[in-house]
């Protein structure tokens, strides 16, 4: 039988959405004020969504502390207190949404899940209590 866990960080940054190929009315048309130009904050909500099997010896599906070092060190460092669009490579010649980000997030994590992990399954980030973008780790 294979056992989910929900694991939830938090992180603060912000973003302007711009497409740098729109003129600024394109961009201000679509975008609304979520294009002003200095950017504007976040309080970002991140799960990491885990599942696999049981551990028989540990009684866990996952190491916690494992986890959360991973995380912490390669997502939430990264990214807390960051202005996305300037400060973070990735965004360099990528749209800073939310949804790209939780790209980057992927990518990031599955660059250096260990094998001994259970399957990473899905990324969820929230923007805002109404807002929260689901990616999966894989198509
Ligand atoms: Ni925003």
């Amino acid at each position: 039988m294979k056992i989910g866990l929900t694991r939830a960080y938090h992180f603060c940054a912000a973003h302007r959405l711009h497409v740098a190929e729109f003129s600024d009315a394109k961009n201000q048309a679509l975008f609304g004020k979520c294009n002003n130009p200095h950017g504007h904050g976040h309080n970002y909500r991140l799960e990491i969504v885990v599942r696999g099997n049981l551990d028989q010896t540990t009684g866990r599906v996952v190491d916690l502390a494992a986890l959360d070092t991973i995380v912490n060190e390669r997502i939430v460092s990264y990214l807390d207190h960051r202005y996305i669009n300037e400060d973070i490579a990735e965004f360099k010649t990528r749209i800073a949404t939310t949804e790209v980000l939780g790209e980057v997030i992927r990518e990031r994590l599955l660059a250096v899940w260990p094998v001994a992990f259970p399957k990473l399954q899905d990324i969820r980030i929230q923007e805002t209590k109404r807002n929260q973008f689901v990616i999966p780790s894989s198509d």
